[in-house]
C-alpha cells in the first residue's frame, strides 16, 4: 500500500509530531512533561477531551520557528514515505506565539521553507490551512482568522476550525469565517465528529464551508447526504481516528462506506498518526480488510481529494 500515490487533506502539524521527537525537545528545553506518555512511550489519553489536553501539552515544547521546522520537516518525510504525494496540514497560530500577527509570520516562514525543503528532497506538496481551536472561543477565533486573512497566497489556502465540538455554535464563528472568505482562503470545519448531523448541517449553513473535517455522523440524517452529495461537500473522513477516540467501536462498524455509496464525496487522512497510531497506508490496508476496498475505490477518494484540493489550479493539474 505504501507505494500507492495519496493525498491527504486532514492532518494536525503539531498532532502528527511522534512522541520521540515531543520528548526530545522536552529534553532539550527542560519542559517536564509527566502525564502525557504511557509506559512504552506513546501518547497517553482516556477520552477525546481529554486526547485535546495531552495534544496541547505536547505542544508546548515546540517554541520557537526552528522547532516548527524541525516538525514540518520531520512530518513530510513520514507522509513521503508513506506514498503522499500532496498534503494539507492545519497549522495554528495558538501554538505558534499566541495568535500574534508579527510571531506568527516568524513560525510561517519556517515552516513554508520547511515545505519548500521537502518538496526539493522528497516531491511532496504541502499547502497551510490556518485552524482556529473551538474551545478557546469566538474571540481568539477572529485573532487567528486575522493571522490567515494576512497570510493568505500561495501557501496558505484555507481557513479551518478544530478542536471540542461541543463547546459553542457554529454561528459563534461565522465572522471569523467571513474574514477568512473576504482573503479568498477556502474553507472547512471540524463538524460531525462528536455533534451528531446537526452539527454538519449548521457548520454548513453558518460559516459556508465547502468541505467538513470528518462529518462521519451525517449518516445519521438521508436528507443531509443528499444535500451534501448534491452540493459536492467532501468529506475529510480519518477512520482510523474515529475508531481509535471510540467514535465507532471497530472498523467494519465505520460509515465511510456508507456515505460513499449516498454519493457524498469522500476522502481518506490520517489526522494526528502518532496519536491514534495510524499511518496513510495503514488507514487504506484497514480499508481493504475491512470493506474490500480495491485499487479503483482508492484512485476514486485520490481523485476525489484532487477534485477538494485547496490548492491553485497549476498545482491541482500538476499532480493529476
Ligand atoms: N478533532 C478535533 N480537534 C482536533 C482533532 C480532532 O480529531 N485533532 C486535533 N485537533
Ligand atoms: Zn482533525
Amino acid at each position: 500500500m505504501k507505494e500507492l500515490p495519496k493525498l491527504e487533506l486532514h492532518l494536525h502539524l503539531e498532532g502528527a509530531a511522534p512522541p520521540a521527537f515531543i520528548r526530545g525537545l522536552a529534553a532539550e528545553k527542560s519542559v517536564n512533561l509527566s502525564g502525557i506518555f504511557d509506559a512504552r512511550g506513546a501518547y497517553a489519553y482516556r477520552d477525546f477531551v481529554d486526547f485535546l489536553r495531552v495534544y496541547e501539552a505536547a505542544c508546548t515544547v515546540l517554541q520557537t520557528p526552528q522547532d516548527f521546522y524541525r516538525l514540518t520537516r520531520a512530518v513530510l518525510e513520514a507522509s513521503s514515505a508513506e506514498g503522499v504525494i500532496y498534503t494539507e496540514a492545519f497549522l495554528s497560530p495558538d501554538f505558534c506565539g499566541g495568535r500574534d500577527l508579527d510571531a506568527w509570520r516568524d513560525y510561517l516562514a519556517a515552516m513554508t521553507e520547511a515545505a519548500a525543503d521537502a518538496e526539493a528532497a522528497d516531491g511532496i506538496v504541502m499547502r497551510g490551512i490556518v485552524t482556529c481551536i473551538r474551545h478557546f472561543g469566538p474571540e481568539a477565533a477572529r485573532e487567528t482568522a486575522r493571522c490567515a486573512a494576512e497570510t493568505a497566497g500561495a501557501f496558505i489556502t484555507g481557513f479551518g476550525i478544530a478542536g471540542d465540538e461541543m463547546k459553542g455554535a457554529p454561528k459563534d464563528f461565522a465572522y471569523a469565517f467571513d474574514m477568512a472568505r473576504e482573503a479568498e482562503l477556502q474553507l472547512t470545519a471540524h463538524a460531525g465528529e462528536w455533534g451528531g448531523a446537526r452539527s454538519v448541517r449548521d457548520a454548513v449553513r453558518d460559516l459556508g464551508v465547502t468541505r467538513i473535517g470528518h462529518g462521519v455522523q451525517a449518516i445519521e440524517d438521508p436528507a443531509l447526504l443528499e444535500e451534501l452529495a448534491e452540493a459536492g461537500i467532501t468529506l475529510e473522513v480519518c477512520p482510523g481516528s474515529n475508531v481509535a477516540l471510540g467514535v465507532y467501536p471497530n472498523w467494519r462498524a465505520h460509515p465511510i462506506e456508507r456515505l460513499r455509496k449516498a454519493g457524498v464525496p469522500v476522502t481518506v487522512s490520517t489526522d494526528d498518526p502518532p496519536f491514534f497510531h495510524t499511518t496513510m497506508s495503514g488507514e487504506y490496508e484497514n480499508l481493504a480488510q475491512s470493506f474490500g476496498w480495491e485499487l479503483p475505490d482508492f484512485a476514486a477518494i485520490t481523485y476525489a481529494a484532487l477534485d477538494a484540493a485547496f490548492c491553485d489550479t497549476a498545482t491541482r493539474e500538476a499532480l493529476r
